[in-house]
């Protein structure tokens, strides 16, 4: 197999189509172009055939780790399998050949939708309304935080209400949101069965509090017992509760945020409403409120009128605004309401089972690692590699690149923050007991092997296209443009 680049397998003058002579006169491009924007030479294209175009980005293709391919277990991302009917849904004409500037009477289909997605989502998470305009999961949270600063504004108390809350087990983008918001973040410590510490919250309460971002359950993989007080303290504060419903997966059907107490809701339908994701394609943060402030959401929403037509509501005069041009990803939108009408009312067995799946593999593993929190899990868990660490030199990263030679990918490292040598692993609800235990069984090898024969590990993966990387060199140095030897 070659590894060559396309630059590399070009030779001069080889082309890949050919098209007719043109039956218009060239004009010069110096008679219509300022001589300054000119190119001198010509520009150093591949120049390749059809058939080692296709071979080329063949092999690629093939050298690529994805759902489709195998398992994928990478905590906090929800790697689930994303069936093939959503986007034959979506790729419908009706749904992807519609432009945004359509007047409504041509695009009730489109209206309609979005109405019952944001129905549905609000049926789900326990919300009044939903904005469906955010298109990442980060950028819902920058949603929500702006309403949250709107809604403390309103009452006079924007200046005052400053500080966002963000325990230590939190997603990056959390704090990284707030800051972006304009928000002080203040950390609030875990307790030792991995929830929130309710005496070291209580101690941050003051008026200068504007709320508090909680994923429940949280990045340990752990449901926080404790909401129902951790909401009463926040509120009795004058603050918000956020929800960071990144990982919705786990309580479909089962618990809903609002239900919960929490104010603010954003969902990630890349992850729990099956989008396929990981590869900076788009996605979709829609972000829910309780009714007291639903004036604040974005505009436009869509309203549904006594004679069933579907039209775009006029904006409210508290609302934060537009995150996003038009109405968001459409067709991810799409893809969402066609997996929760053919998920039909099993979406509360697709978080049973993540969570059974999750429990699954932690029961077959944890004896042959630390588990940190020796608790029953939801839909995903944390373990250590402390042990292998300590005892026999190999690390977290030497475990995760072993992996891929099993030819699996590996689990989140290194987050949480406050686990050391972390493995995160999310099995999700789509797999079957066969490729839990296969996988389960090259953990518990690589558990052995770390043992035995450290080495192996030190020099993983060694079966894959590319070896250890040098991540560090590439971050700093990164080298993101090819250019021909001279
Ligand atoms: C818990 C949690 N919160 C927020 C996010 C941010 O979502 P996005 O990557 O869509 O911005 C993620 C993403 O993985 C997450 O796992």
């Amino acid at each position: 197999m070659t590894e060559a680049l396309i630059f590399e397998l070009s030779a001069p003058g080889r082309r890949g189509a050919s098209l007719p002579e043109a039956d218009l006169p060239m004009q010069n491009p110096s008679s219509y172009l300022p001589a300054g924007l000119l190119r001198k030479d010509a520009p150093e294209l591949p120049e390749t055939s059809e058939i080692d175009t296709v071979r080329h980005f063949t092999r690629l293709s093939r050298m690529n780790h994805g759902v489709d391919v195998g398992f994928y277990p990478l905590g906090s991302c929800t790697m689930k399998y994303n069936p093939k009917v959503n986007e034959e849904v979506a790729a419908l004409p009706g749904f992807s050949a519609i432009h945004p500037y359509e007047p409504a009477e041509l695009t009730q289909g489109a209206l309609e939708l979005m109405y019952r997605l944001e129905e549905s989502l609000c049926e789900i998470t326990g919300m009044k309304r939903f904005t469906l305009q955010p298109a990442a999961g980060a950028h819902g949270e920058y949603t929500g935080l702006l309403i949250i600063k709107a809604y403390h504004a309103s009452r006079n108390e924007g200046t005052t209400r400053r500080k966002i809350v963000v325990p230590d087990s939190a997603h990056g983008t959390n704090p990284a949101s707030a800051a972006v918001c304009g928000f002080d973040i203040v950390k609030v410590e875990s307790n030792e069965r991995g929830g929130v510490d309710l005496a070291a919250l209580r101690k941050l309460m003051g008026p200068d509090i504007a709320g508090l971002m909680l994923t429940n359950p949280n990045t340990l993989g752990l449901f926080d017992e404790n909401i129902a007080e951790i909401a009463d303290i926040i509120h009795e504060a004058g603050g918000l509760l956020y929800y960071d419903g990144a990982n919705t997966n786990a309580i479909m059907g089962i618990s809903r945020p609002g239900d919960m107490g929490f104010d603010v809701v954003h969902l990630n339908l890349h992850k729990t409403f099956a989008t396929p994701h990981g590869g900076g394609g788009p996605g979709s943060g829609p972000v829910g409120v309780k009714e007291h402030l639903v004036p604040f959401l974005p505009y436009p929403l869509v309203g549904k009128d006594a004679q069933s037509n579907y039209y775009f509501e006029e904006k409210n005069a508290l609302s934060i605004g537009k995150v996003k041009a038009f109405y968001g990803n459409f067709g991810v939108l799409v893809k969402a309401f066609a997996y929760i009408l053919t998920q039909g009312h099993e979406l509360k067995e697709v978080s049973e089972l993540a969570v059974l799946n999750a429990n699954y593999v932690l029961a077959r593993l944890k004896s042959h690692f630390d588990l940190p929190y020796d608790r029953i899990c939801m839909h995903e868990f944390v373990l250590s590699g402390k042990r292998q660490k300590k005892n026999f030199g190999v690390s977290t990263l030497d475990m995760a690149k072993r992996l891929l030679d099993f030819g699996y990918h590996a689990p989140t490292v290194y987050f949480p923050l406050i686990v050391d040598e972390a493995m995160m692993i999310e099995p999700t609800e789509t797999e079957s007991i066969e490729t839990l235990d296969e996988f389960s069984e090259a953990m518990i090898r690589i558990a052995e092997e770390s043992e035995a024969n450290p080495e192996n590990l030190h020099a993983a993966p060694t079966t894959t296209p590319v070896g250890r990387l040098d991540e560090v060199g590439a971050a700093r140095n990164p080298v993101l443009k090819w250019t021909a030897a001279k």
